[in-house]
C-alpha cells in the first residue's frame, strides 16, 4: 500500500502542456499532452518506442541511458527545446512498486512483470532518470512519479467525477484508490486530517506469503520459474503476463502424463510464455465449426495437431484459467470497496485484459455481483468497470498540473523540489527540516 502524494481528485479544470513518459510495459512511450481546462479534451502528441529484452533485463545505465535518448528524440523532433524558456514540466509513469517519501522520488521495492534491470532496486529511480537527463541536458523538470493505476484513476476522475477506483487488469493487476490521511499510520501526521491521499495498493503482491489463495501445482511452478519467487503471488495467478503461460504448463503436464498429443513431437511447447493472453482470449473467442481456428493457431504456435478432443480441452482450459483470473480481479476490487463502504461508482479500468479479453468484463461483473449478493432483478450494477482514460500519458500530465497548482500555492507538502515553474523560485521540502510545518501550510 504506498502512498503517492496525490492529494484528492482533479477538479477538470487544470490546464497546461506538459511532457510524459511511460515505462511499464512492452514499450515506452513519451508524450507531450495539453490540458485545456474545463474538462475539455486533451491533445496528445506520441511516439512510441520498443523497448527490447536485453534492455528490461540489462543495466540501470543501459536503462536510463535508453529512455534518455527517447526523450531527446522526442523533445528535438517536436522541437518543444524551442518554445519555452523554463524547464518542460514531466510526469513520470513508473508502473513498478515505489515507495515515495514525495510526489517526485520513489524507490523501487522489487521489479515485477518479469522486468530484472540490475541496480536499481532499493534505489531512487527518479534520481538515475534525473542524471541520465542532466548529462544530456535536457530542459525538463521531474515533477510527478506516477503509477498506471492512479494515473488511470485521475485521468478518468478528470472526465467523470464517478470514478472511485483506478485499475489495471494487462500484463499486471493492481489498482488504486483515494484514502483517507488520517487511516495511514504512514504518513506519521505529515498530512492534516481527512485530507485524501491516492493510494497505491500494489496488490499484486498479496499473499506472497502463499497462505491465502488455494495454489495449483502449475502456479507453483510459474512462481519458481520467474525471475523473483515470492513475490506477485496474487499477481502471477491473476494477471496477463501469467494466463497463457499457466495454460502451456497445464498442457504439457497433460502431454507427459500421455492424455493428450500422443504420437506428436511437442517440444516446441516446451518455450516459456510463446502463448500470451491474446491466444487464450482467441481460443475463447472462436466460433468457427469444431474449433478450427483453434486448431489453425495452435499448430502454427506449437506444430501441434489438435484432435477434437483436444480443442475442446484447450477451449475449457482457457476458461478455466480466465474464469480465476476475472474472479480474483473481482476480489480485489471488492475488498477496496468493503473498506471504503463504496456501493456505487466507476472502476475505471486499462490494459491488454480489461480491454481485449472477450468475457472478462462479464466475468470480473458476475463476480462482484455474488460478492456484494446484488439483486438478480437489478436494472443496473451499481459499480460499474469502465474503460480508462489514458491513465499513463493524461493521468500523468492531469497529475503534473495538480502538483503545480499546488506547488503556486505554497502547498509543498509531498514535493522534494518544488520550484514555482512560473517564476522558477525555489521551494523546496527538504528546506522547511519541520515537515509537519509545512503540513500546517496545505488545505486540504
Ligand atoms: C505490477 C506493478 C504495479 C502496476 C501493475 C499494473 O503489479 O507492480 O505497480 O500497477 O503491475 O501495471
Amino acid at each position: 500500500m504506498n502512498i503517492t502524494w496525490v492529494l484528492g481528485q482533479p477538479h477538470g479544470h487544470e490546464k497546461g502542456s506538459f511532457l510524459t513518459v511511460d515505462l511499464g510495459g512492452t514499450n515506452l512511450r513519451v508524450c507531450w499532452i495539453t490540458l485545456p481546462g474545463a474538462r475539455g479534451q486533451p491533445s496528445i502528441i506520441q511516439e512510441r518506442y520498443q523497448m527490447s529484452k536485453q534492455v528490461k533485463t540489462g543495466t540501470a545505465n543501459q536503462l536510463w541511458d535508453e529512455v534518455a535518448d527517447r526523450m531527446e528524440t522526442f523533445i528535438r523532433d517536436q522541437r518543444l527545446d524551442e518554445t519555452t524558456t523554463q524547464p518542460l514540466p514531466l510526469g513520470f509513469t513508473f508502473s513498478y512498486p515505489a515507495m515515495q517519501d514525495f510526489i517526485d522520488h520513489g524507490v523501487l521495492q522489487t521489479w515485477t512483470k518479469g522486468w530484472d534491470v540490475k541496480g536499481v532496486e532499493g534505489e531512487d529511480v527518479t534520481t538515475q532518470f534525473r542524471e541520465a537527463m542532466e548529462k544530456r541536458r535536457l530542459p525538463v523538470k521531474l515533477v510527478a512519479l506516477v503509477n498506471d493505476t492512479t494515473g488511470a484513476m485521475i485521468a478518468s476522475a478528470y472526465h467523470d467525477p464517478k470514478t472511485v477506483i483506478g485499475a489495471i487488469f494487462g500484463t499486471g493487476c493492481n489498482a488504486a484508490y483515494m484514502e483517507d490521511s488520517d487511516s495511514i499510520p504512514k504518513l506519521a501526521g505529515r498530512l492534516p486530517p481527512a485530507c485524501p491521499v491516492a493510494i497505491n495498493c500494489e496488490y499484486g503482491a498479496f499473499d506472497n506469503s502463499h497462505i491465502v489463495l488455494p495454489m495449483t501445482k502449475y502456479d507453483h511452478l510459474i512462481d519458481k520459474e520467474s525471475p523473483r519467487p515470492g513475490e506477485q503471488a496474487f499477481e502471477k495467478m491473476s494477471a496477463g503476463l501469467y494466463l497463457g503461460e499457466l495454460f502451456r504448463l497445464v498442457l504439457i503436464d497433460l502431454a507427459k502424463r500421455d492424455l493428450i498429443f500422443q504420437g506428436q513431437d511437442d517440444s516446441r511447447l516446451d518455450k516459456s510464455y510463446i502463448l500470451d493472453t491474446g491466444f487464450l482470449s482467441a481460443i475463447e473467442d472462436d466460433q468457427s465449426p469444431g474449433l478450427q481456428n483453434t486448431a489453425t493457431s495452435f499448430t502454427a504456435h506449437t506444430g501441434i495437431e489438435l484432435n477434437n478432443q483436444e480443442r475442446q480441452v484447450c477451449r475449457q482450459l482457457a476458461e478455466l484459467i480466465a474464469i480465476r483470473g476475472a474472479r480474483l480481479c473481482a476480489c480485489g476490487i471488492a475488498a477496496i470497496c468493503n473498506k471504503k463502504n463504496i456501493k456505487a461508482g466507476h472502476v475505471a479500468a486499462d490494459g491488454s485484459v480489461a480491454n481485449k479479453h472477450p468475457k472478462f468484463k462479464r466475468r470480473w461483473a458476475d463476480a462482484l455481483a455474488e460478492i456484494f449478493d446484488w439483486s438478480e432483478d437489478r436494472i443496473e450494477d451499481p459499480i460499474v468497470l469502465t474503460p480508462a482514460e489514458d491513465g499513463s500519458g493524461i493521468g500523468a500530465a492531469v497529475i503534473v498540473a495538480m502538483t503545480l497548482e499546488r506547488m503556486s500555492k505554497g502547498e509543498v507538502v509531498g514535493v522534494k523540489e518544488a520550484t514555482d515553474m512560473r517564476d522558477g523560485s525555489q521551494k523546496t521540502a527538504e528546506m522547511h527540516n519541520n515537515l509537519k510545518k509545512d503540513s500546517r501550510r496545505f488545505k486540504c
